[in-house]
């Protein structure tokens, strides 16, 4: 994408908070594309089990005998009830018992016992599996697809994205810390902040100080018209600047290198990967950084981050971690502030729309991507 070359408008401010409108891109876009619920080593043993929420849905991730992490709508197939009244635990014996009438469950949603039912010759149990979620995982991330009959493979979804990041080992690397924060914001407030850096001169002045484009309230170097390639294959990304290594206050890295990114990759000192609209991948030289995203509401969206690092590398180096934690912690915070005033001022009732800037064409391709989604979900 390049500069747009006149003023495109927003989208209308009611959308970022009329129920209504909410419930409609949840059906679009939460329901029906593949979302980011957390990582595989989230549920790590046999029966471990978190419970996720994405828009009114409540969702049990466990993991059964074999290794294998499946995905369940927390409903009992008898009357309903919910199936788990924690949002963490371990399933007893691999079996999980609906509080209510006691109808058991096995690790892959069997029913496989009905306490004290008076039988009748019509009840097969066969026909009451608890209702499945498709599920599948890349780079160590589970995704699902609250669809019962996905457009496309979760690979197809991400597309040539996941390219950006091919060299980092993700589905070896685990969460070594993991912070949430609930914002008072519509998610596409979020979304939107994520994807310019028109506000990042007055909003981040740690993080501008570290990556020299920024400060120009520029997302990309090609964005600039004093911009001319450092090398054959310099495609004008963000980099940070000469003597830095990575995302710290400093710049400079304590973590031993992770091994995979090239010499070009490892220069530029920060890569990203995005996913419209669950999550974003920031991989340095050191970390991995990704900030996933669910709606709660039309005004609320929970963010949690998570830290990768290799198996081992955390335990080795605990004392520097915080070093290694606050320049992302802060950029949150200080998108989670602005995100959060944006909201507070949609609301007035003489502002229909705003417009967006020539630097904001990331924006522009998000809500033509949106108003496509919308148009489909209401033709369907
Ligand atoms: S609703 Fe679960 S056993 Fe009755
Ligand atoms: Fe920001």
């Amino acid at each position: 994408m390049t500069l747009l070359t006149e003023l495109k408008p927003s989208l209308p401010s009611t959308w970022y908070y009329d129920p209504d409108h909410y419930a409609l891109e949840l059906r679009a876009v939460w329901y029906r594309d593949w979302v980011c619920i957390g990582r595989l080593e989230d549920v790590p043993e046999k029966g471990d089990y978190r419970v996720v929420e994405l828009g009114d849905q409540r969702l049990i991730v466990t993991r059964n005998g074999d290794g294998k992490v499946n995905v369940f709508h927390n409903t009992c197939r008898h009357r309903g009830s919910a199936l788990c009244t924690s949002d963490a635990g371990r399933f007893r014996n691999g079996r999980i018992i609906c509080p209510y009438h006691t109808w058991t469950y096995s690790l892959d949603g069997d029913l496989v016992a009905t306490p004290s039912r008076a039988e009748t010759d019509d009840f097969h149990a066969e026909e009451f599996s608890l209702y499945a979620v498709h599920s599948d995982a890349w780079g160590g991330y589970l995704f699902i697809n609250l669809s019962t009959a996905p457009e496309h493979s979760l690979l197809e979804f991400l597309g040539d994205e996941v390219q950006r990041v091919n060299n980092w080992p993700l589905a070896d690397m685990v969460s070594v810390h993991q912070e949430r924060a609930d914002l008072a914001c519509n998610w596409k407030v979020f979304w939107e902040n994520y994807n310019e850096c028109y506000h990042c001169p007055r909003m981040h002045p740690e993080l501008c100080r570290l990556v020299p484009v920024y400060k120009k309230g520029l997302i990309s170097r090609s964005d600039d018209p004093d911009w001319s390639p450092e090398s054959a294959d310099d495609d004008g990304e963000p980099h940070v600047a000469a003597g830095n290594a990575t995302w710290t206050l400093d710049g400079q890295t304590i973590l031993p290198p992770i091994p995979g990114p090239t010499d070009a990759e490892r220069n530029i000192g920060m890569t990203f990967a995005s996913f419209t609209a669950s999550m974003f991948v920031v991989a340095h030289t050191d970390y991995v950084r990704s900030v996933r995203l669910l709606p709660t509401g039309p005004e609320s969206v929970t963010l949690i981050v998570d830290w990768l690092l290799l198996p081992g590398v955390y335990e080795s180096h605990k004392d520097e971690m915080e070093k290694t934690l606050q320049l992302g912690r802060l950029v949150v915070e200080q998108d989670g502030r602005a995100c959060e005033l944006n909201q507070e001022g949609l609301r007035s009732s003489r502002h229909q729309t705003g417009v967006l800037v020539a630097q904001e064409y990331w924006l522009w391709e998000f809500h033509e991507w949106l108003r496509d989604r919308l148009r489909e979900e209401q033709a369907a």
